[in-house]
């Protein structure tokens, strides 16, 4: 596979590659790469071959985006890149942006009608564009009716200042219904999803997966390498001074756990066996599960995505999906409980159905 395997994200005609560029590095931060590395990370995305990138209103505070007009202008690839931004995180008061004291504006954030508008036109100007390909509520906010949302969104996608739309950090229940909502009353529908999803994180794959497939949505993962933990860089006696995951930050060291650290253990034994990084291993399998369509790779520099994007070649056998299948198995919830074979027999007589799509 290359990132020039292009297919059809969800049930639309947006053709993107299996890897999207993720643009949250983009910018100043601690973590972050400055407008020289980012231009190499995006001119090392394009010379492979990529089309899809990824950023948001509020990545470095409206930095990402401006990077990634002005690298699209440099490059004259604004018809070529699909083109995606996120709305719905608050920039004028927010942990997130280091302005957590209160006060801001409640209208500066969430899926309102009044804050859509808002977060577009603003997200137009800093990417130097006139539409968006894909556009993306960026978090659920809890409150604004889903029929708002799509009746929001689809008259955007009708007035041309996005292609399409799609549900990030959503719960699938809320992505179903606006999915429902809109093909009853013939809007626009929601063509994606965004979730976080690695082999150290495959809560999403019980609801997420199964209300992607059935509405004809994408499975889009975010953080495949879990920032950074799935590359095997950190030790498990020492995680200072590493990487993103180190010291205090938002990620915080989350990812540190012995459930997670035998999964690394698996995921380095692959590896060995396929001469290739522990993170390539990861993002191949991410890759190759069923339902996911592209990828968001993350880099802080071009070195790290040049060999991250390697791992689109790689391809893991058989028994080296089945290992690491097995090692990271989610725990059964009560939906994945109803999906199993003992179920399936009690309620067919003792066959094995197949269902559409399985
Ligand atoms: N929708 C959402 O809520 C949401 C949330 C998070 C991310 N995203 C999207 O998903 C994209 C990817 O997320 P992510 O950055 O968390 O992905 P990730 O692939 O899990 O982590 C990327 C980080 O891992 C480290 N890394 C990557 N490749 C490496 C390599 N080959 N060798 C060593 N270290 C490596 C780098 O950090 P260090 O060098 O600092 O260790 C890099 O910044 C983001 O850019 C964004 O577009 C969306």
């Amino acid at each position: 596979m290359s990132l020039t395997n292009f297919r059809a994200l969800g049930r639309s005609g947006l053709v993107v590659s299996p890897l999207c560029l993720g643009t949250m590095t983009f910018g100043p931060g601690d973590w972050g790469a400055d407008e020289a590395a980012s231009r190499g990370i995006f001119n090392a995305y394009r010379d492979a071959g990529g089309n899809f990138v990824d950023t948001a209103d509020i990545y470095s505070g409206g930095v990402s985006e401006e990077l990634v007009g002005k690298f699209i202008r440099e490059t004259k690839s604004r018809d070529d890149i699909v083109l995606a931004t996120k709305f719905g995180f608050n920039g004028s008061s927010s942990p997130l942006t280091g302005t957590a004291g209160g006060g801001g504006n409640p209208h500066a954030g969430g899926a309102g009608a009044k804050n859509i508008h808002r977060a577009l036109d603003a997200s137009l100007k800093r990417l130097g564009t006139d539409h968006i390909d894909l556009y993306w509520m960026h978090i659920w906010d809890g409150v604004t009716p889903v029929e708002e949302i799509v009746q929001t969104l689809g008259d955007l996608v009708r007035a041309g200042k996005i292609r399409h739309y799609a549900f990030s950090d959503t719960p699938a229940w809320v992505a179903m219904k606006a999915a429902t909502i809109a093909s009853e009353r013939r809007i626009p529908g929601p063509i994606a999803m965004q979730v976080e999803y690695s082999l150290v994180a495959r809560g999403v794959e019980a609801e997420h997966f199964s209300a992607a497939r059935e509405a004809g949505m994408g499975v889009m993962p975010w953080s495949p390498l879990a920032g950074g933990f799935l590359t095997g860089k950190y030790k498990r006696d020492d995680t200072a001074d590493t990487g993103r995951l180190s010291g205090a930050n938002p990620f915080g060291d989350s990812k540190f756990t012995d459930r997670n650290w035998l999964v690394l253990d698996a995921l380095r034994d692959v590896a060995a066996e396929l001469a290739c990084d522990p993170a390539q291993a990861a993002l191949a399998w991410t890759m190759a599960r069923p339902g996911v369509t592209s990828t968001i790779v993350g880099a802080r520099t071009a070195a790290q995505l040049a060999s991250n994007i390697a791992a689109a070649s790689i391809r893991l056998n058989d028994d080296q999906m089945n290992r690491l299948n097995e090692v990271s198995k989610p725990a059964d919830g009560f939906t994945s409980s109803l999906a199993s074979p003992v179920i399936r027999k009690m309620v067919y007589g003792g066959h094995d159905v197949t269902g559409w799509g399985e």
